[in-house]
């Protein structure tokens, strides 16, 4: 018997309310518009309210993703984050529960920026092994959380926000079916995107009570709670693994570079999505652009990029469409499938 294909029939995204332009942050940090938006291609970036915690933009995203599939019901929830709102428990059974989906299969997976193309293939396998017929794929991240409020390089880039789709269970010709991801890691990389301190390596206990006392256990200084990035060496392997990873997507799925229609990448830095454009030689418009609005949003970046593109009118029914995304860990990932009809939420 043929594996079930994973099916994406619903989209929803969510973003906090409070908008912040780069001229608010030139007015606590030393920068400034110009260097943002010429460096980036950012231009604003939104951020989550004290009170409000990474699962409850997942709910409002999870929430618009089944309206947008027509359902109320699915048969999991895979969560891609960074920023859980606990180290323990994970935050997907609490979505699930918040949303009314009863006693799914609930889980986490950590993939920091590629964490939803991760989370994507690990439903689509769910789907495939027949152990769920649908399921709730979510990438939600509160960035605003984990930046180190004097570092101008990371505060200028990253945004919070939600995205979510729904899979079901379907036929691999159907427009919306999942073709064979891409899924690729390289650990040696792994100090090029950090959040040091906080897990079992460094517990923030060994600090102090404070967390941040600065006190040194002899492990390698002080205390690190923050998302700490080596900005240059990230640029250029995000450029070779996505532009990489999204060509061997595309010819598992038999296209060639001209076949593809959108590539709807990790929406990290304008001047990286150009470049990756480049590297595969593909015509830069036919790769949507929202990081102007919303920054780098992590694990939700590509279900905001893929609502944006259909509000816009850039992403349409039958397109050709491959998704890539590269982050720490350092991880990668792409995936096809031909854009379904649908109406995100
Ligand atoms: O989502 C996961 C994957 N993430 C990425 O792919 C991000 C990849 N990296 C980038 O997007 C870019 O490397 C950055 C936007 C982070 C930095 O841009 P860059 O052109 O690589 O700049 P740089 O790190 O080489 O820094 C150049 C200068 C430095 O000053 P000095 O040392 O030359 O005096 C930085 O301190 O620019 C400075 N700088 C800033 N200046 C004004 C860094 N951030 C800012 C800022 N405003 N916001």
């Amino acid at each position: 018997m043929n594996a079930a294909a994973a099916v994406l029939c619903g989209l929803g995204t969510w973003l906090p309310p409070q908008a912040v332009t780069n001229d608010d942050l030139a007015r606590e940090l030393d920068t400034s518009d110009d260097w943002i938006r010429s460096r980036t291609g950012i231009g604003t970036r939104f951020v989550a309210a004290p009170t409000v915690a990474t699962s409850d933009l997942a709910v409002e995203a999870g929430r618009r993703a089944l309206k947008s599939a027509g359902r109320d019901a699915v048969d999991g929830v895979v969560l891609a984050t960074t920023t859980p709102d606990h180290p323990c428990p994970a935050t997907a059974p609490l979505v699930a529960a918040r949303l009314g989906l009863g006693t799914v299969a609930a889980f986490d997976v950590g993939a920091v920026c590629t964490g939803f193309l991760y989370a994507l293939a690990t439903g689509a396998g769910l789907i495939a092994a027949g152990t769920v017929g649908s399921v709730l794929v979510i990438g939600a991240d509160t960035y605003s959380r984990i930046l180190d409020p004097a570092d101008r390089s990371t505060r200028a880039i990253f945004g919070d926000g939600a995205g979510a789709v729904v899979l079901r269970s379907g036929g691999a010709t159907e427009p919306g079916a999942l073709g064979t991801a891409v899924l690729g890691s390289d650990g040696t990389g792994s100090e090029l995107i950090t959040v040091r301190s906080g897990g079992s390596r460094e517990p923030l206990h060994t600090f102090g009570t404070s967390g941040t006392s600065g006190a040194d256990t002899g492990t390698g200084g002080p205390a690190d709670p923050y998302f700490r990035m080596a900005g240059k060496a990230v640029f250029r392997s995000a450029v070779e693994r996505m532009a990489d990873a999204a060509l061997t997507a595309a010819r598992r799925a038999g296209w060639t570079t001209d076949d593809i229609d959108r590539l709807v990448a990790h929406q990290a830095n304008l001047r990286i999505l150009h470049a990756v454009a480049d590297r595969m030689r593909l015509p830069r418009h036919r790769c949507p652009v929202h990081l102007d609005q919303v920054g780098n949003t992590a694990a939700a970046s590509i279900p905001l990029a893929l609502a944006h593109a259909v509000a816009t009118g850039t992403l349409a029914p039958g397109h050709r469409t491959v998704l890539t995304a590269f982050g720490g860990g350092l991880t990668w990932g792409a995936c096809t499938l031909r854009w379904p009809a649908l109406t995100p939420a």
